[in-house]
């Protein structure tokens, strides 16, 4: 029998970190035309669901309406379509990301857009398809839009920094890197360098060392790319080790790192500082979903958690020392 109510995660107003999360009994949502209703089995906390509920996009008025169910991240199973969805029946098992206006995701079921649902193989489990729209395409889109890496190994050698390697951008940054023509250096904390060397990087520093906080690669490599998982780093640390016209995408832009961008473009500097918001569309599900199923990419899942203890979950990942994916389990 269909059910009409769930079990949700939810805030009524920004601010409160784990605290502010509610368990509430809502509705269960009804897919429009284009959407699939999903019996999610796996949701992944990204550091943006947590920053939203601060209230760092309240002047982009994210999320759009409280009370907000947070999380964006889900896979699961259809149990029911919108009148237009042609890609998904019910029973399919999927992966989606949801949108930051409105969430979703920190429930029992929830609705996702069939533009932004893939199909999930059966070999990949729910935590490892959830834990990679935003952390894996980040990666993704980062290297092969900006720094230039061809995935199938063909393109030109590169030099590639990827700092905080260790957390959900960053391990799949340093696997995906390694599936191009990319010699890869990592920074992360010294529990994490034989884990990290596992993933294929070439060196690996401890970011707390003075080599670690000057980025400098144990072999006098100059980066033709620094991926920046981490904040704080000012340029100044960056230029020195940047090849002539290396680059540095900065995936957590504030309004110091947006000024020395455009400072940067100004003056015609070779080097330059590239902010960056990630795009997810089926088509990187899709690819992403398939190397993991074929064995060359994985999911690494710092910590599972009840829905019922997502407090925990969110507590975690504002801590900031996850270990690839925080997972949440309705
Ligand atoms: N622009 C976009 O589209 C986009 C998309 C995704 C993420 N992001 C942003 O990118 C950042 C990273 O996201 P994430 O999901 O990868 O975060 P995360 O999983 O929470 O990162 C946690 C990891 O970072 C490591 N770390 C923290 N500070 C470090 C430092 N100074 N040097 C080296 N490692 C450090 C921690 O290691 P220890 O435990 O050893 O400290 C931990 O393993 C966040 O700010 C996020 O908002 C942006």
């Amino acid at each position: 029998m269909a059910r009409n109510v769930m079990q949700a995660v939810q805030y009524v107003a920004y601010g409160g970190g784990s605290a502010g999360l509610k368990h509430v009994e809502v509705g269960v949502p009804s897919p429009n035309t284009n959407e699939v209703l999903l019996k999610v089995e796996a949701i992944s906390i990204n550091p943006i669901d947590w920053k939203i509920q601060s209230g760092v996009l309240r002047p982009l008025f994210l999320p759009r309406t409280f009370p907000h169910i947070p999380c964006t991240d889900v896979a699961g199973q259809v149990v029911q379509i919108g009148p237009q969805v042609t890609h998904f029946k019910v029973g399919d098992k999927v992966l989606a990301k949801l949108t930051h206006q409105y969430g979703g995701g920190l429930a029992e079921f929830a609705v996702a857009s069939e533009s932004v649902t893939a199909a999930r193989p059966s070999e990949v489990s729910a935590a490892e398809a959830a834990s990679l729209p935003i952390a894996g395409l980040t990666a993704r889109d980062v290297l092969t839009q900006i720094v230039g890496v061809k995935l199938d190994g063909t393109g030109q050698p590169k030099n590639i920094l990827v700092t905080a390697a260790s957390g959900g951008v960053g391990h799949y940054a340093v696997q995906l890197a390694k599936l191009g023509n990319t010699h890869v250096t990592a920074t992360c904390g010294a529990r994490n360098i034989d884990f990290i060397k596992g993933l294929g990087a070439d060196e690996v520093l401890d970011y707390r060392t003075p080599e670690g906080a000057a980025l400098r690669s144990p072999s006098g490599r100059k980066y033709d790319a620094v991926i920046n998982c981490t904040t704080g780093i000012p340029w100044s640390t960056f230029d020195p080790i940047l090849n002539e016209r290396g680059v540095v995408v900065d995936l957590t832009p504030n309004a110091t790192s947006l000024m020395t961008a455009a400072l940067k473009k100004l003056t015609f500097s070779k080097k330059r500082l590239v902010p960056f918001l990630v795009d997810v569309k089926r088509e990187g599900l899709e690819y992403l979903v398939q190397l993991l199923k074929d064995g060359k990419l994985k999911s690494v899942i710092d910590s599972r958690f009840p829905l019922s203890k997502a407090e925990d979950a969110w507590a975690k990942s504002i801590d900031g020392h996850a270990t690839g994916k925080i997972i949440v389990e309705p």
